[in-house]
């Protein structure tokens, strides 16, 4: 596959692993080429922990897990959604979910069922690969440019990925709990974690995996002039 649109296009997050981690060669590949993806003043404002060590991976997993367990909503370097949720993107958001939820044919008030599909997350999805993106604190004190940087380093990595014959999940779910993560990977206490990114083999056999939830039309997102 090299055609950009048709990666872009095939492209979709994929919550169902094989066991299988990625080769850390191919790793190498797709970390290099997406260290081309711009960023302002050429800042590459990016340091990634690409880990495939299976008891890290869990004891990350884990101590996020037992955080929500013990009711810890969130332990965060930063904020990742909106504080309020206005329309159109609160409905959207609200459409992506219970679509997900049904195609899993689970209730929406199962809401036992839907924290155990989140906490999936943590569990990698079965993936044995996972990148976690840090950046320095002090890029982003009252700073956003640092963020947009990396977002673009984010998709630079999935579209590889898919390149390589690889699926994705982005995730904000880990941000969400950027502390905890920081602290069971002992990183330097200047770096504040943006995202994560599985990577791995997708399950072509999962059900989940075939979820594309639809986009609005250009007439909702682009103005013209
Ligand atoms: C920054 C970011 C964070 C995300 N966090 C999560 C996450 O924590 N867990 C998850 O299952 N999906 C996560 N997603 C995936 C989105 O739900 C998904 O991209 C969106 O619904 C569009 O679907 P698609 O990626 O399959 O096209 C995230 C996506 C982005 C871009």
């Amino acid at each position: 596959m090299s055609n950009v649109y048709e990666i872009i296009n095939s492209r979709s997050s994929k919550r169902a692993y094989l066991p299988k981690p990625v080769p850390k060669d191919i790793q190498e590949k797709i970390l290099k080429a997406a260290a081309q993806t711009p960023s302002g003043a050429n800042m590459q404002p990016w340091i990634t922990y690409a880990i495939s060590d299976e008891s890290t991976l869990k004891k990350v997993g884990d101590a996020i897990i037992k955080a929500m367990d013990d009711g810890v909503e969130n332990d965060q370097f930063i904020q990742y959604y909106p504080i309020e949720w206005k329309n159109p993107y609160k409905k959207r958001r609200v459409v992506t979910g219970a679509g997900l939820y049904k195609l899993m044919e689970v209730d929406r008030k199962d809401n036992d069922t839907r924290i155990e599909m989140w906490k999936d997350n943590f569990r990698w999805f079965g993936a044995k690969t996972v990148f976690f993106v840090f950046t320095d604190k002090a890029n982003i004190e009252g700073a956003q440019g640092a963020i947009l940087d990396c977002g673009a380093y984010m998709q630079s990595i999935m579209l590889l990925a898919k390149e390589e014959g690889l699926d994705t999940c982005p995730q904000g779910s880990t941000t969400e709990f950027g502390r905890i993560v920081a602290r069971e990977l002992n990183v330097p206490e200047n770096l504040a974690l943006l995202y994560s990114v599985v990577i791995g083999y997708e399950d072509k056999d999962a059900k989940i995996n075939s979820y594309q939830p639809e986009r609005v039309g250009l007439d909702e997102s682009v103005i013209f002039i």
